[in-house]
């Protein structure tokens, strides 16, 4: 920003650019970043039209607490809050494209939460309206992407988070990237939104199935990475259209990768899940399961394609639509 103001002709010119910069972006999230023009975005909801921003934090302050005192641990879940009172008015203090930033220190990771998406907005409403407290709470810095899936084709959620992936590296340097499921609400903050040295599968237990894990290899829900990791095992597979199995083709990819899985305990990795119906169940799930450790390799962030069609800088989330192709009329156990 700074060379393009200098790059002004003339004084006035020069305060008036800055001026306008200044009023379109919270002014009291000015010190956080504004440091590189990183990406375009294009969005009807917002004035910012092309300036990046980094969640890099001022780094003259102090780094946050580990476990801030702010945490008040078990939640009380309201799911019909959310569409009572809207969230935006709620959250002035978030960027547009839906970032954050703690005012008084420096989180010590950037993260990313990814939600695969396509014609969920009530659940999506109702996941920002309590995530995004408990992020402040956690005093991380965050930027929230969903990835939302164009046309009506079967779903394909494994492209969407591999799209989510590489698509939030165009906008920041992340520590943490964390994939959620759009109907999964955290029920107790002291499950930290955070990456730890190892992939840390944050929903074992859900109030669905009586908060027990369903079984010992689940990873679907609530998944964090650090950059590297996720970069090892090849992301997710994009093999799977419909629903189910492409989580349990994960947790292959992290064993057969010789990465071991944290879980927080069953206590605090609490979630509600907002119900609905299941469709589209994969018939080929199961059989492609059981190629997926002799093909991970060649089945994922390195082969995936996709077209993306627009990415919208909302509120309270940076939408990214992306065309991920069409499912083979006949799919295969193994079409690699
Ligand atoms: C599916 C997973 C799902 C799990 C819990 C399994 O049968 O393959 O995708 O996460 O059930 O619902």
């Amino acid at each position: 920003m700074a060379r393009r103001c200098y790059g002004s002709t003339s004084v006035v010119a020069f305060l008036m650019v800055c001026a306008a910069l200044v009023s379109v972006i919270n002014v009291g999230q000015l010190s956080v970043f504004l440091r590189t023009k990183r990406h375009t975005a294009y969005g009807p909801d917002t004035g910012l039209y092309s300036i990046g921003y980094t969640l890099r934090g001022n780094l003259s302050m102090e780094s946050c607490q580990a476990v801030p005192d702010s945490l008040v641990g078990k939640l009380n879940i309201d799911l019909g809050a959310a569409l009572k009172s809207p969230t935006p008015s709620k959250h002035q203090d978030m960027l547009p494209g839906g970032a954050w930033s703690p005012k008084s220190c420096v989180s010590r990771q950037r993260i990313s939460i990814i939600i695969p998406f396509r014609d969920r907005q009530a659940h999506l409403d109702i996941l920002v309206y309590n995530l995004v407290p408990v992020l402040k709470r956690q005093k991380v810095a965050f930027r929230i992407f969903v990835v939302e899936q164009f046309g009506n084709k079967t779903f394909n959620k494994g492209r969407l988070m591999n799209i989510g992936f590489t698509e939030a590296r165009k906008h920041d340097e992340f520590d943490c990237f964390i994939f959620h499921d759009v109907d999964l609400i955290p029920e107790d903050d002291r499950n930290m939104y955070t990456c730890s040295d190892n992939p840390r599968h944050m929903s074992p237990a859900l109030d669905k199935f009586n908060y027990t894990m369903l079984y010992k290899s689940l990873v679907g829900g609530v998944l964090s990475f650090r950059d590297k990791h996720f970069t090892k095992v090849n992301g997710y597979s994009n093999l799977y259209w419909g629903w189910g199995a492409e989580d349990d083709d994960m947790h292959k990819r992290l064993s057969a990768s010789k990465l071991s899985v944290e879980r927080p305990s069953i206590t605090i990795g609490r979630y509600t899940m907002i119900k609905h119906d299941k469709k589209d169940v994969s018939s080929v799930r199961l059989s492609l399961l059981k190629t997926s450790t002799t093909r991970y390799l060649k089945d994922g962030l390195n082969t995936l394609e996709y077209k993306l069609v627009e990415t919208r800088l909302e509120k309270l989330w940076t939408r990214i639509i992306a065309n991920v192709g069409d499912p083979p009329k006949n799919q295969t156990e193994n079409p690699l």
